[in-house]
């Protein structure tokens, strides 16, 4: 019962709770000292939280535990059955804060904008996104039923779901790099050489940190340690709308296990499908590593 339906917010599908709470996020108010991350579900948004937090916390760990990472990094947009909303939460974080927002470009607060905010944004390969959106649509019961995995993988290449077309998103986001402070990262990347990546973001920040320091993130960010630690698997989660038993939030962290579950004729029509709508883009994503 607790499966919400999707309402509409300016064509892009969305719960109806988050649209309830859409006037109190178009007035949010952003400070020139904000970081924004942004990212279409399931591209490694709580890994790259974590992340930052590490970073802004120079590599401190404990204090990186201090509470659940959907407190460390509000969810700006959120707004469920109970408890503050995210711009509530936002709105009493002290500065330097870090957002959390899946919203696609066209609907970011002005306020961003306006102060100048600098904004990282995570992409991820679509057919990794769409697997791991269906296990997500299993667990995450705020969600509609996905149905079958073929099913799903319908009413996401027809941008029916949660956030809308995951092609808009990303070209969407990828424009808008050309005249804002965007650093555009992409999740293959972030598995093949997360020091690489984690020194982007540094430079971006105009921030130096000791090469231990570097090591003590990377360490506490990886897949194995992120999925032990209650301060970021989202098992200690107060709301009960996740259950855990039937796929944990930290599921495979991979890239590629879309093999494990797209038959070969779904590949070829998705493949087909990914041409058409990126065609004229120069933004490429990696299937595989
Ligand atoms: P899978 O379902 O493919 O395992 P988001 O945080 O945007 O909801 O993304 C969740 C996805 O990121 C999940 O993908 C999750 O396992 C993966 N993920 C989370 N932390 C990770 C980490 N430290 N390294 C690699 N993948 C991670």
């Amino acid at each position: 019962a607790i499966r919400q339906g999707l309402g509409s917010l300016h064509g892009i599908p969305l719960f109806k709770s988050f649209i309830e709470g859409w006037p109190q996020v178009k007035a949010f108010q952003a400070r020139p000292d904000d970081l924004l991350i942004s990212t279409y579900p399931k591209s490694g948004t709580t890994w790259l939280s974590e992340i930052m937090d590490m970073i802004y916390h120079n590599g401190n760990a404990e204090k990186c535990r201090r509470d659940a990472i959907y407190n460390r990094v509000p969810f700006l947009e959120m707004k469920v059955f109970k408890g503050p909303s995210g711009v509530e939460q936002l709105e009493n974080t002290p500065s330097p804060r870090l957002v959390k927002t899946h919203l696609p470009v066209q609907l970011l607060p002005t306020s961003f904008w306006e102060k100048d905010c600098k904004i990282i944004y995570m992409a991820r390969n679509p057919k990794d996104v769409v697997i791991s959106y269906y296990y997500f649509h299993l667990m995450a019961k705020v969600h509609p039923d996905p149905g079958t995995m073929a099913e799903f993988l319908e009413n996401f290449m027809a941008g029916k779901v949660a956030y809308g077309s995951w092609y808009d998103h990303v070209r969407g986001w990828w424009e808008k790099k050309q005249e804002k402070k965007i650093l555009y990262l992409f999740y293959e990347d972030m598995k093949k050489d997360p020091r690489q990546e984690v020194q982007k973001i540094l430079q971006f920040l105009g921030k130096e940190l000791s090469e231990e320091t570097v090591e003590r993130i990377l360490h506490h960010t990886s897949f194995q340690e992120m999925k032990k630690n209650p301060a970021a698997n989202y098992e200690t989660m107060a709301f009960t709308f996740m259950d855990h038993s039937l796929s944990p939030f930290l599921r495979k962290g991979i890239t590629g296990d879309w093999k494990n579950h797209f038959t070969v004729a779904q590949n070829e029509r998705f493949d087909q499908h990914y041409q058409e709508h990126m065609a004229g883009s120069d933004l490429h994503f990696q299937m595989e590593v």
